[in-house]
C-alpha cells in the first residue's frame, strides 16, 4: 500500500513518539504536513523539542514552530496549542529565520492559554536540574519551573501579555516564588514586550479555532514532542519531561479527545533506541557507565568521538571555543566534514560496533552512536544507545494505541547481529514494564538474537526486507501486541515501505 493511501480518507492522524524521544518524527510530520494536513499543530512542551526543517534547501534547527510551518504559503494553519509552554525569545528567532527566508507565517495561531516561559524559569531550570549538578539533566529551556507555575495556579500565559497591570500584578506575584532571583516586573514586562507586541496578531482562542475548523471538515495533524517514556504521567518519573506528552495528552493540549484521532502513529527507532538526560534504560549499552559517559554531554560530542574512535584531525579547543561564542554557523560548517568523514568510514564503525568485535560496550555505544547520528538536535548531547525494547514498547502500544512507525533500521545495515529486548530478570523473570526507578535500575534484560541485515535503504515492499529485519519485525508486533504500519528505511520521504 502507498503512503497516501493509508492517510488519504483520515481526519485526524498524531505522530506520537513510543520512545524516549528523538524517533524521527519529522520526517513524516513534514509529509503529512504537505501531502495530507490542513491544519498541524503541536500540544505540549516547548523548546526542550527540536527537529530539522529545511528552508530554501538550508537545514534549521527549529523548537517551538512545528515543521507544518514551512507550508503556510500553501494555506495550512499552524497551531501551537493550550497545552504548550512558549519561550518568546526563542519563537521570535524561529520567526526571524523565516522572515531571513521570505517565508510566510500568516496562518500562525498561538494559544492564549499556552504558559509563557520567563528568564526566571531558565535560571531556575539550569540551577536545579543541569546533570553536572546531579540534576535529572533536563535541556535547561525552564520548561519544567514553567510548568510548576502552571500546575500551583500561579503561571503566566500568552493571554496576560497583553494586558500590562494584570501581567505586572502576575509577576509580583511570581517574584515571590523565585526569592534568590530578585526579579524586577516592569524590567521582565518591558524587556519582552518587543517580543509579545510582534506574535500579538497571531494570538487566539486556538481551542474555539481547531473545533471550528474540524466541524469544516479540515485535516488535523497532531505533531507530537518527546516521548511515551519521559511523559510526566507515564514516563520513568522523576527522569521525565514535564508534560504528558502521550497520545492523549498531545490531543488534550490542542483541545481535543484522544478518541477524535483516527490514526494514532507512535514512533519507534529499531533495532536500537535512544535516551537522552539522566534516567533509567534498561537497554543501554554500557549500563550506568554509558549513562555516566554522556552525561557529560559536549564533552563527550561528535567532534570528540569522531577524533577519538575515528583518528579524525580535529582541533577540539578549536571546537570548544566556538560552542563556548555559539558560533553556530561555523559548527554546523565543520559538523558537515565531520559526517562526510563518517560516512566513508562505515566499515571501521561496524567493526568497532559488532558485539563480537567490540572492545568494551562504551566503543560499541559510541560507534553505534556515530553511525546513526545520534546527538541532540537541542542540546547537541550524545544520545544514550540501547537495543530496542519490546516490552517497553507493549507499554506504550497499550497507552498510544496499536500502530507503529519502525525507523532507522537503515543506520545499523550491515551489522552482524542485533537484538530486540524481549524479557526482563529480576529474581523472577519478567515481561512488564514498570516505570519506577528501582524495578527498571535492578532489572537485567534478556534479548532475541537476531542475525544482522544487508540494504534495507532501496527496498519498496516489506515483503522484500532481508529476512532476519522482518521476521524480527513480525516478531515484535506479535510480542507488543501491536501493528507496525510504516518503516522507514532512509533519511528521504519516498524510504518508506507502508506494510
Ligand atoms: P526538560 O524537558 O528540559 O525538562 O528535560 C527533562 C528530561 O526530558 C531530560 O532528560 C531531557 O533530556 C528530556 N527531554 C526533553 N525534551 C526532549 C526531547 O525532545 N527529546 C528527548 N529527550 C528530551
Amino acid at each position: 500500500m502507498s503512503l497516501d493511501k493509508l492517510i488519504n480518507d483520515r481526519k485526524i492522524i498524531a505522530v506520537i513518539c513510543n520512545q524516549f524521544g528523538d524517533t524521527g518524527k519529522g520526517k513524516y510530520t513534514d509529509y503529512f504536513a504537505s501531502h495530507w494536513a490542513d491544519v498541524i499543530a503541536r500540544g505540549t512542551g516547548g523548546n526542550n523539542a527540536g527537529h530539522t526543517i529545511i528552508l530554501n534547501g538550508e537545514e534549521k534547527i527549529f523548537h517551538l514552530l512545528p515543521a507544518g510551518i514551512t507550508y503556510d504559503a500553501d494555506g495550512k494553519t499552524t497551531i501551537l496549542g493550550n497545552g504548550m509552554v512558549i519561550d518568546l525569545k526563542s519563537l521570535n528567532e524561529e520567526l526571524d529565520e523565516l522572515d531571513q527566508q521570505s517565508m510566510s507565517y500568516n496562518n500562525l495561531k498561538i494559544s492564549k492559554d499556552a504558559h509563557v516561559v520567563f528568564p526566571y524559569h531558565i535560571e531556575k531550570d539550569r540551577a536545579n536540574t543541569s546533570q553536572e549538578n546531579g540534576g535529572i539533566g533536563s535541556t535547561g529551556r525552564g520548561i519544567g519551573p514553567c510548568y510548576t507555575d502552571k500546575i500551583a495556579r500561579r503561571g503566566i500565559t500568552m493571554g496576560d501579555l497583553f494586558d500590562r497591570q494584570r501581567l505586572i500584578r502576575k509577576l509580583e506575584r511570581s517574584a515571590t516564588h523565585y526569592p534568590d532571583q530578585e526579579l524586577d516586573p516592569e524590567q521582565i514586562a518591558n524587556s519582552l514586550e518587543p517580543f509579545s507586541e510582534r506574535i500579538k496578531p497571531f494570538v487566539a482562542d486556538t481551542v474555539s479555532e481547531m473545533h471550528r475548523f474540524i466541524n469544516q471538515g479540515k485535516k488535523v495533524l497532531l505533531e507530537g514532542a518527546q516521548g511515551l517514556l519521559i511523559s510526566i504521567e507515564h514516563g520513568t518519573y522523576p527522569f521525565v519531561t514535564s508534560s504528558d506528552c502521550s497520545l492523549s495528552g498531545t490531543a488534550t493540549g490542542v483541545g481535543l479527545s484522544a478518541r477524535d484521532v483516527d490514526l494514532p502513529l507512535g514512533i519507534i527507532k529499531f533495532p536500537f533506541m535512544t535516551r537522552v538526560g539522566a534516567g533509567p534504560f534498561p537497554t543501554e549499552i554500557g549500563g550506568r557507565d554509558s549513562e555516566s559517559y554522556c552525561a557529560k554531554g559536549l564533552e563527550h560530542d561528535i567532534f570528540y568521538e569522531a577524533k577519538e574512535y575515528l583518528g579524525m584531525q580535529i582541533d577540539l579547543n578549536e571546537i570548544r571555543e566556538l560552542q563556548a561564542n555559539g558560533n553556530s554557523e561555523a559548527l554546523a560548517e565543520k559538523r558537515v566534514g565531520v559526517v562526510d568523514h563518517i560516512r566513508s568510514s562505515k566499515d571501521t564503525l561496524l567493526d568497532l560496533a559488532n558485539t563480537e568485535s567490540a572492545t568494551s560496550p562504551i566503543i560499541q555505544g559510541a560507534a553505534m552512536r556515530l553511525l546513526a547520528g545520534e546527538y541532540g538536535a537541542t542540546t547537541a548531547r550524545p544520545r544514550r544507545i540501547g537495543w530496542t525494547d519490546a516490552i517497553a514498547a507493549r507499554y506504550a502500544r497499550r497507552i498510544n494505541g496499536p500502530y507503529f512507525i519502525l525507523t532507522k533500521p537503515d543506520c545499523l545495515e550491515n551489522i552482524d547481529e542485533f537484538r530486540i529486548c524481549t524479557g526482563y530478570r529480576n529474581g523472577n523473570d519478567t515481561t512488564e514494564f514498570r516505570k519506577d526507578e528501582q524495578s527498571l535500575r535492578t532489572v537485567a534484560p534478556t534479548y532475541t538474537s537476531h542475525k544482522g541485515y544487508g540494504n534495507v535503504r532501496n527496498v519498496k515492499e516489506f515483503e522484500n526486507l532481508p529476512p532476519s529485519l522482518k521476521n524480527a519485525i513480525v516478531d515484535f508486533d506479535k510480542f507488543t501486541e501491536g501493528e507496525t504500519l510504516i518503516v522507514s528505511t532512509g533519511p528521504e520521504s519516498e524510504q518508506t515501505i507502508v506494510k
